[in-house]
């Protein structure tokens, strides 16, 4: 195990990732997407933020467990205040028994929308100590291991808009919504991989220049901020062999849709014998979309070219349809997902319905609401992320359960560790996928209409951080409380969170409470009085 050191750098930026000219698009490092960050598990990363924006900013680390360091967690108004602007704040943590393919974005506001995201790479290892020279528990092997890979090859893919999300986010969430319709989410114009996108017939395509006969792992990620996007090589069948950085039993695919948040880990055989040059596609896909956009533009693409025998010349041709599937493969079927290391998930202690729906308020707004809680952060009134405030953190451990704090702040506070059934029942008319920070939850079961006691699937349940929850559906996710802190439980749709479709897991508050706090954490919460944008 090592120690990893750091320097991200988030800055704005102009750019043309798709060929447009993008004003208020953020970097980091200079670049978007920002550098893949690669480590082995048990290792620790000691990377330091520096804030070059106007606006204050706070980056997480999306998946990680964050075990006994609730406030390096990154979350805006939960686990940390925001960075203010040329201010800096040092990450330090350790990924324990983590592993797998994950990102890293800003999570202040829409932020990440604009740029503000990065491929995370954490490698298994057998390493019995980490990086502090602690002994670790070994980490057992998976009952059906991930088949040979020669290279790792990062595709972070994201739908992409050509105004700023500040602009966007204040339409959406306005009187009359993005386009006269509230509700109505905004429709992104393009998308990109690996940072560049086409629109209107223009814009470049990103290059996977490999070898022949050579098996790559290619690390599929949707950084975007509402589509879902299907991933797929022409001619070529995709291994399947991780989910969301959980080990499955490998199957073959001809795509994979991912919703947002969300990765996949696919193997592909560079061994065609003809052609040469394959297009990469990542189409975003317009189940979400107000309204309808031309296909060349949810149609984006990258080229994957090596060596073989009998070269074509002929070039691609953007206008050609996806061949499809070769004989007996399908997409991904998500149901079909099998961890290959089986963690039995215990008897829940607890169970709590909680409802998924947009109403109007009375003050006009169309809000997210979980229960009866609209989320926003609370530095409107306070100084303080909750996770700061003891006297406040002690006043929760009074009892087990849901509680809301002001009108806003739904959280679930356990004392002790328990098991705990979240049973969602979402309402509304779209689809949501869900993340929750520092916990890997197992997916007990889920459904179409409302949750009406239908039985679990108690063998090897799918564990993964985000999971989509489609319209008019129901989902359990079962969860152990045995990660202190206060954790973010959300629709990381950009523009739902940012509407309030967000609670949080409170575990454990009085060991939370005991971890202490690095200083420059209270400093900054001191300046960032209420600079994300406001709701109302
Ligand atoms: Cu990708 Cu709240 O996280």
């Amino acid at each position: 195990p090592q120690v990893r050191e750091y320097t991200l750098v988030v800055q704005e930026a102009t750019g043309s990732p798709d060929s447009v000219f993008r004003p208020g698009m953020l970097v980091v490092n200079g670049t978007y997407p920002g550098p893949t960050l690669v480590a082995n598990q048990n290792d620790r990363m000691i990377i330091h933020v520096i804030n070059q924006l106007p606006n204050s900013t706070a980056i997480h680390w999306h998946g990680l467990y964050q075990n006994s360091t609730p406030f390096y967690d990154g979350t805006n108004g939960i686990s940390q205040c925001g960075i203010p602007p040329s201010q800096s704040y040092t990450y330090n943590y350790t990924f324990g028994d983590f592993s797998g393919s994950t990102w890293y974005h800003a999570h202040y506001s829409t932020q990440y929308t604009d740029g503000v995201v990065g491929a995370l790479i954490v490698n298994p290892s057998n390493a019995s100590t980490d990086a502090d020279g602690r002994p670790v528990p070994p980490t057992p092997a998976p009952t059906v291991p991930v088949p040979a890979y020669d290279q790792d090859i990062v595709v972070v893919m994201q739908d992409w808009y050509h105004t700023p999300s500040p602009i966007v986010l204040a339409l959406f969430l306005g009187p009359d919504g993005i386009d006269g319709t509230q509700g109505d989410e905004p429709t992104p114009e393009s998308g990109t991989m690996n940072g560049l996108g086409q629109f209107d017939g223009n814009g470049e395509y990103f290059n996977f220049s490999l070898e022949a006969n050579m098996t790559y792992r290619f690390r599929l990620v949707n950084t975007g901020s509402l589509a879902n996007i299907r991933f797929s090589i022409d001619d070529h069948p995709l291994l399947l062999v991780s989910a969301d950085g959980v080990d499955v039993v490998p199957q073959w695919v001809s795509g994979v849709e991912l919703a947002v948040a969300q990765r996949y880990d696919v193997l592909v055989r560079t061994n065609e014998t003809s052609g040469g040059q394959w297009w990469v596609r990542g189409t975003i896909l317009d189940d979400m979309f107000a309204y309808s956009i031309p296909d060349q533009e949810l149609d984006q693409r990258g080229i994957l070219s090596y060596p073989v025998p009998f070269p074509n010349t002929t070039p691609l041709d953007p206008a050609s349809a996806d061949p499809g599937p070769g004989a007996n493969i399908s997409d991904l079927d998500t149901s079909t997902l099998v961890p290959s290391l089986p963690i039995d998930a215990p008897e829940p202690t607890h169970r709590y319905p909680v409802t998924i729906s947009f109403q109007e308020t009375q003050d006009d707004e169309y809000l997210a609401f979980l229960n009866n809680t609209s989320w926003y952060p609370l530095d409107k009134e306070c100084t303080m992320s909750l996770l700061q405030q003891p006297s406040f953190l002690s006043s929760l451990t009074s009892s087990d359960g849901p509680s809301v704090y002001g009108d806003s702040q739904l959280l679930l506070t356990h004392n002790g560790i328990e098991v705990v059934d979240l049973l969602l029942d979402n309402l509304d008319e779209g689809d949501h996928p869900f993340h929750m920070h520092g916990h890997r939850p197992w997916v007990m079961g889920s459904g179409a209409g409302r949750y009406q006691g239908q039985s679990f699937n108690l063998t090897n349940p799918m564990r993964r951080d985000t999971h989509l929850i489609p319209a008019y559906s129901w989902v359990a996710l079962r969860f152990i409380t045995d990660n202190p802190g206060m954790w973010a439980f959300h629709c990381h749709i950009a523009w739902h969170m940012s509407s309030g479709l967000l609670m949080q897991i409170n575990n454990r508050p009085q060991v939370a409470a005991s971890y202490g706090l690095p200083d420059v954490l209270l400093q900054h919460c001191a300046v960032d009085k209420g600079s994300e944008a406001k709701r109302s």
